[in-house]
């Protein structure tokens, strides 16, 4: 029987949403898939190799603008252009400059194994913010800092790929937490920093199984520090990665910058002072170096 099916009717047959985007995929047939993808204005995000060389995809902007950087060149994509990828063999990072519409083919099935372990993901993220409100902005603001200083330093788009999940995920571990220890006021005993500690192993736990599991290996990492004195590990230097070295400087940034349960925000020059002090002792020095140059150009410090 043949069949047709009009847009009309929003006959999607599998959506993801996130706060910042919105993937539908609306036709699929043996090995190509159609989707549809919404992203906000200033949602960053990224084209990654797929499984197989012969993988092409194709994109079509049907409104909006993103923009990209290849080659050291600014590249921007406006509404009725086009432009598609075959072998990729590095992560391609694009913006959204305006809230855009992308129409997407991909010559083999793509979205679920994109989409599930994700969602799923995405879900418990959801449910730490809902213990602890502060969550949902925070994630968002480390992953652009992040992201910033990983471009600073001219790092690899596989390193970019890493962080933009790192930083959203980097705390699905308090899903662990009591609400009361998370929430907490005062000081913490010692019993309870220790739910705390687990944190970042329990996050490990989470990804290990999932399509991005070297991203658990940041998350297990983002707070030890570079004299050994961090948690759970108690790394040093080497010891840590690139990715949980920059999450380190800008979540304890962000952290101090915030007004939290237990304290008042500082402010960004205090925080900032903080970091300096600790420059090479707990943190990394040219990471601290970048991002105190970002602050500065935002007229923040
Ligand atoms: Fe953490
Ligand atoms: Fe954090």
């Amino acid at each position: 029987m043949n069949e047709i099916i009009f847009s009309k009717d929003d006959p999607y047959i599998e959506k993801i949403s996130k706060k910042s985007q919105e993937v539908s995929l609306v036709a699929t047939g043996d090995e190509t898939e159609v989707m549809i993808h919404k992203i906000q204005a200033d949602t960053k995000f990224i084209l990654f190799p797929g499984e197989s060389e012969s993988l092409m995809e194709f994109f079509y902007v049907v409104d909006g603008m993103l923009s990209t950087t290849i080659n050291s060149k600014h590249i921007f994509v406006n509404e009725n252009e086009y432009f598609n990828v075959k072998g990729l063999k590095e992560s391609i990072y694009f913006k959204a400059e305006a809230n855009t519409t992308l129409l997407c083919v991909s010559s083999q099935l793509q979205f679920h194994y994109l989409s599930n372990e994700i969602s799923e993901l995405n879900v418990i993220v959801e449910k730490v913010s809902e213990k602890d409100m502060y969550t949902q902005e925070h994630n968002l603001r480390l992953q652009d800092y992040s992201i910033r200083i990983a471009k600073e330093l001219k790092l690899h788009n596989k390193t970019l790929y890493n962080l933009l999940y790192a930083s959203l995920f980097h705390d699905i571990g308090k899903i662990n937490v009591p609400i009361e220890v998370l929430n907490k006021p005062g000081r913490l005993t010692k019993e309870e920093f220790d739910y705390i500690k687990k944190h970042p192993e329990d996050g490990y736990d989470l990804m290990k199984n999932s399509c991005i599991q070297e991203v658990g290996e940041i998350i297990r990492q983002h707070h030890e520090r570079l004299d050994g004195s961090g948690y759970p590990h108690g790394l040093k230097e080497d010891e840590i990665c690139i990715e949980a070295k920059i999450i380190a400087v800008v979540d304890t940034y962000d952290a101090m910058t915030s007004d939290r349960p237990y304290r008042k925000a500082l402010s960004p020059i205090i925080a900032m002072d903080e970091l300096k002090r600790l420059k090479g002792i707990h943190y990394d020095e040219k990471i601290v170096d970048i991002f105190e140059q970002i602050l500065m150009k935002e007229e923040k410090i």
